[in-house]
């Protein structure tokens, strides 16, 4: 019999954990378990931008090698208000799955991002968070992070099939100063 064990809790020591940029390997790991396949051009995407210097892929994973979560961040983009390439850079698709987290990892992952960024000489850090996210948002407030916008978060996406969608997400554009 199939158990589905993604909600079980595994204890973990941060200690442990590898926190490392992506490599091309590991695109398909992202996906996790087919949760996330409709990104994999998205992936493949900020995967040439890593190559270029325009974005970080990170992830975080055990001394096994299972992925436990992520975060990828714009260095450089159109809408200098969230990453301008120098002072401002924007964090997104931060996500630690579901049995390892509230246990410190995202937090762990969040401010290594923060370090990695302030010795980039990056002096703020912007993300866009759903404003029906309490927990995210109390993560980030606890963090630093203030809000400073309000978006209507309508976003698109190409999935794995060419197929386009549209995201309706309204959000909040929150900034955390790090230098
Ligand atoms: C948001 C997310 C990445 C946070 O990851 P996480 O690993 O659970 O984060 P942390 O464990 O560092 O923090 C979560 C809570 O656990 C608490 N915590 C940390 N270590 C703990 C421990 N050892 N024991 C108990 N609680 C602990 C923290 O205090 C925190 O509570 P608070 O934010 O209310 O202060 C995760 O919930 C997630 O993937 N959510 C779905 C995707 C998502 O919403 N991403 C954000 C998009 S903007």
């Amino acid at each position: 019999m199939m158990v589905d064990a993604s909600h079980l809790k595994n204890d973990i020591d941060l200690g442990d954990l590898i926190i490392r940029q992506v490599v091309k390997d590991d695109l398909p790991a992202l996906e996790w378990d087919g949760e996330y396949t409709q990104f994999r051009r998205m992936y493949a995407s900020l995967y040439r931008d890593t190559q270029t210097g325009r974005a970080l892929m990170w992830m975080i994973e055990t001394e096994k090698g299972d992925m436990v979560g992520q975060a990828f961040v714009i260095l450089r983009s159109g809408e200098l208000s969230a990453a301008d390439g120098e002072r401002r850079a924007y964090i997104f698709s931060f996500r630690v799955k579901p049995g390892y987290r509230n246990q410190g990892v995202g937090t762990f992952l969040l401010e290594f991002i923060h370090e990695d960024l302030r010795r980039r000489g990056f002096k703020f850090v912007t993300l866009n968070v759903a404003k029906d996210n309490p927990n995210a948002i109390r993560l980030y407030r606890r963090l630093g992070y203030k809000v400073i916008s309000s978006h209507a978060g309508k976003w698109s996406y190409t999935d794995h099939e060419g197929i386009t969608h549209h995201v309706d997400e309204p959000a909040w554009r929150m900034m955390k100063r790090i230098g």
